[in-house]
């Protein structure tokens, strides 16, 4: 199991510099998290879900927050590009909900799962393509930075990994539903960017 185990989102030591680095770093913990639900069952599966829908909520929240407003001042044509990016994350995240109510033992569940896979990774790779290409190029390090520092916020909302022996029930009861996750993230990405 521990060879599977994907960092947690917040465990790195990485300074907070540059915002494409550490969005690119969570596409790659998400792709990673889709792995381990996949390939794990039972009360495993359950725990890496929870991770990556808490990874997904907080990822999301993030790039709507600092990522989407950015591009839609600073690059050309980015309007149009953070409109279908918009439309995307809204799909993804419908399934997402769906998902998140059902049982990871439901014979349903990998087949909407793979679903949400597919629409996730079509969309971090438009996200890198049409976004985060740009980013570096229209802004200073110190801009850079401070959407960094948001990002960071956001991650440091969600709650620990449980030690291991602990009952990962009592972390799901923590982690409250999907929504409310988000509100809360949003409020500590709008904090960090001091807007509030
Ligand atoms: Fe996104
Ligand atoms: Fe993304």
């Amino acid at each position: 199991m521990s060879e599977l185990h994907t960092p947690q989102a917040g465990d790195d030591r990485a300074p907070d510099i540059d915002v494409v680095a550490l969005l690119m770093r969570q596409h790659g913990d998400i792709r990673n998290l889709f792995d381990e639900v996949e390939q794990s069952e039972g009360e495993e599966r359950r725990e890496a879900f929870r991770r990556l829908v808490r990874l997904l909520a907080v990822h999301e929240t993030a790039e709507e927050e600092v990522v989407h407003p950015f591009v839609r001042r600073a690059v050309s044509g980015g309007e149009q590009v953070v409109e279908d990016r918009l439309a995307e994350e809204k799909a993804a995240k419908e399934t997402l909900a769906a998902l998140d109510g059902m049982d990871t033992d439901d014979p349903a569940f990998m087949p909407r799962l793979r679903e949400l896979r597919t629409d996730v990774q079509q969309h971090a790779r438009a996200e890198e393509r049409y976004e985060f290409s740009h980013i570096r190029r229209s802004t200073d390090v110190t801009n850079l930075a401070t959407m960094a520092k948001a990002v960071k916020a956001a991650e440091a909302m969600a709650p620990t990994r449980p030690h291991p022996g602990v009952q990962s029930g009592a972390a799901n009861v923590a982690l409250g539903p999907v929504a409310a996750l988000m509100d809360r993230t949003k409020d500590a990405v709008r904090k960090a960017m001091g807007k509030h």
